[in-house]
């Protein structure tokens, strides 16, 4: 059942997409449709990462058992907060600590989330606030994540990097290297289905490529446990909000997706 706020919500995205109609193939079509053809992504497009192995012994070693990699907690959510206890209140392993920033801003979210979304860095508005994705472009996250019914708690957000490059600039190499591990870790705890990753950055980041975000958008890559998405963020949506339809239908996928489970 769609209630009322969540049709409210659609009608709202819709609007903004610039849609006056519905079509039958909407988000919203029966589950005993057939779901559509998936793109058949080249051979090359599929990434696969394995949790890594400290200590480096195979499968088939009978006489060592590796560690697991991430460490066993009750919940997902005590994991997390192990995790943000590691990075710790003052981190200072790139220089971004000493550019301005004023905090870290870790993740927010549901810990057993099947949707996640992974964005670039804070802005100035997540900097105050110790949260990802709560300025304008966040705003315009919350209707896209509402416009396929879900609510913002329900899913987990993060980004690549946890602390504001000075002026928004973007993040670079040694920043990124040095806080990645820390959004892998995220993402092996939270487990989530489907990852969506916003904009250029994000993507390029976690599929290791520099493939044009144009060329990767609308295709889907098998990441760590998940089906990884790469969409335009939504701040480019601001900027651009004619590409606000193509961020649509990558939307009425992840939904099919996380639905159908295909
Ligand atoms: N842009 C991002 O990539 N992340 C945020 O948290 C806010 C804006």
């Amino acid at each position: 059942m769609v209630d009322a706020d969540q049709l409210a919500a659609h009608l709202e995205f819709f609007k903004e997409l610039g849609i006056d109609g519905m079509r039958r193939d909407s988000i919203w079509r029966a589950r005993s449709e057939p779901p559509p053809a998936p793109a058949e992504p080249a051979s090359a497009d599929v990434v696969t990462r394995a949790v890594p192995e400290p200590g480096g012994s195979g499968p088939g070693d009978p006489l060592t058992i590796a560690p697991p990699a991430v460490p066993l907690f009750a919940t997902e959510e005590e994991a997390l907060r192990a995790l943000r206890a590691d990075i710790g209140e003052e981190c200072s392993r790139c220089k971004l600590h000493s550019l301005g920033r004023r905090q870290i801003v870790f993740g927010v979210g549901n810990p057993n989330a099947d949707l996640m979304f992974v964005g670039e860095a804070p802005g100035a508005d997540e900097d105050i606030q110790g949260e990802p994705f709560v300025g304008r472009a966040g705003q315009l996250l919350t209707k896209i994540i509402e416009a396929i019914g879900l609510r913002r708690e329900d899913v987990y957000i993060a980004n690549v990097i946890k602390c504001r490059p000075p002026g928004n600039r973007n993040p670079e190499p040694d920043e990124v290297q040095q806080c990645q591990p820390f959004l892998f870790r995220q993402i092996d705890i939270v487990k989530p289905k489907v990852i969506v990753a916003l904009g250029k950055f994000a993507a390029q980041c976690l599929l290791e490529t520099d493939v044009p975000i144009t060329r990767i958008r609308g295709r889907e890559f098998a990441y760590r446990d998940a089906i990884l998405i790469p969409t335009y963020h939504p701040a480019y949506l601001l900027r651009t909000p004619s590409a606000k339809r193509d961020v649509w239908e990558d939307m009425k996928r992840v939904r099919a997706i996380l639905d159908d489970g295909k």
